[in-house]
């Protein structure tokens, strides 16, 4: 018994000794991968440093394939594409409008009504929805079918009182978020889907004529009247409420940017001269590549195995489990690392634009921004800020303005198809 005793609280002690001994080695383990860790860490800071010379070069660069783009098709990587935008919403567009937002499994249609100078957003209401699995690879027909049904059902859904008189068309603005080659402001075709769309045959149809078709079928006396990029519906709504808004920049899960350029300084456009002077450039900034681009080992694995590799970089984004504090620590770290670079980056490109456009301080420029990135992220939209405001120096920091707009791509949609309505007066522009 008592050898029993004596047996077992030495296997006890022994039992003892090794679990502390375990956790000794486990200790001096964890400790040794939080110091691996920790310089995995000093190394991403280092790679993802962006000081304020190279942002001044990476602006220059932007600066110049901005220029290039303008110039010639093919001559960037910078799109610069020309929106056929050039007439952006004043502020006193009067009546009833509406968008249809469509960019993924789910899908909005929203209606406006505006009331002019004064009176501004009289009512707006909205419907999300979202698309059966089924009809992402079914046929053009059906998708737009489905679409314009929910349409049709919106609109009979509208009390007496917002109904527009009788035998007035409605306008639409459709904001069609995968990669179209517009072709007015009005038309544009597919050239590829993305996320999980997969219909083979609409690669290369006319987007709008689809829905304009699929409208008409549900005996729906509406019409699309602007085919636009969420980024530049941003731009749209931004310019609806400041009239000094100068470009909008979405920063979200990608990030792109859209900006005013004088007519003149578009040698590829071929197209009639605006009245307005101006145009609206979709830069498709996601490509923008150069050599100062501070980029790291993990980037360049992420773009390795991306959709389109070489193509965009999309710089990395962290989602680790968050357990021990100390890897809840390394994470924050890690992601303030990545999110400083971003926002450092994105506050060059809005001073490379400033820059293309030679903005002076005697004229306030407002840019507009939108995307889950800036809104929730404050340390992101901190840093994007006080960075710019070191690009701009002082005196020209003073004009510039920050300015949050949401919903570029329903709102924004809807405010083009007003300032490109058909019931519009000619002297209003
Ligand atoms: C417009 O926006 C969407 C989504 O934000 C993007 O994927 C698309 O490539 C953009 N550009 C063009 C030219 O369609």
């Amino acid at each position: 018994m008592r050898k029993a005793a004596a047996l077992a609280s030495a296997a006890m002690v022994a039992a003892v000794a090794v679990a502390s001994a375990v956790s000794r080695q486990w200790q001096r383990r964890a400790v040794k991968r939080l110091e691996r860790a920790g310089a995995v860490l000093r190394g991403l800071e280092e790679g993802c440093a962006a000081p304020v010379e190279l942002l001044r070069q990476v602006a220059d660069a932007m600066a110049a394939e901005m220029r290039a783009g303008l110039a010639s098709e093919g001559e960037s990587d910078l799109q610069t594409i020309v929106t056929h935008v050039d007439s952006l919403p004043s502020g006193d567009e009067t009546g009833m409008f509406y968008a249809l937002d469509l960019g993924g499994t789910n899908f909005r249609v929203l209606r406006i009504q505006l009331g002019g100078k004064e009176q501004r957003v009289i009512k707006q209401d909205s419907k999300g929805m979202s698309i059966p699995q089924h009809l992402m690879s079914s046929s053009s027909h059906e998708l737009f079918d489905f679409v314009a049904a929910a349409l049709a059902k919106f609109v009979a859904s509208e009390s007496e009182d917002c109904c527009l008189p009788e035998g007035t068309q409605r306008e639409l603005g459709f904001t069609f978020s995968f990669p179209v080659k517009q072709t007015s402001l009005a038309s544009g075709t597919l050239i590829k889907w993305t996320k999980s769309f997969a219909i083979d045959e609409m690669v290369g149809k006319y987007v709008v004529a689809e829905l304009n078709m699929a409208i008409k079928h549900q005996g729906l006396n509406m019409k699309v009247t602007a085919l636009v990029n969420d980024t530049v519906g941003t731009l749209a709504a931004g310019r609806y409420v400041d009239h000094d808004t100068i470009a909008a920049v979405v920063l979200g899960t990608g990030s792109n940017a859209a900006y005013i350029e004088h007519a003149n300084a578009i040698p590829k456009w071929h197209g009639p001269q605006p009245m307005s002077g101006d145009m609206v450039i979709n830069m498709e900034w996601g490509n923008f590549k150069c050599t100062h681009l501070p980029l790291t080992e993990f980037d360049r694995e992420l773009d390795a195995e991306s959709l389109n590799p070489g193509e965009q970089i999309t710089l990395i984004r962290s989602n680790v489990p968050l357990s021990k504090v100390q890897t809840r620590k390394l994470v924050v770290d890690v992601c303030e690392a990545i999110a400083t670079r971003g926002a450092r980056l994105a506050a060059a490109g809005i001073y490379g634009i400033m820059k293309k456009l030679g903005r002076h301080p005697d004229r306030r420029s407002v840019i507009a921004v939108d995307g889950g990135v800036y809104k929730y992220y404050t340390f992101f939209s901190q840093c994007m800020e006080s960075t710019l405001s070191d690009l701009l120096g002082q005196e020209l920091a003073s004009s510039v303005v920050i300015k949050p707009v949401n919903d570029g791509s329903g709102v924004g949609a809807a405010l083009l198809a007003a300032s490109y309505s058909q019931y519009r007066q000619a002297d209003e522009y």
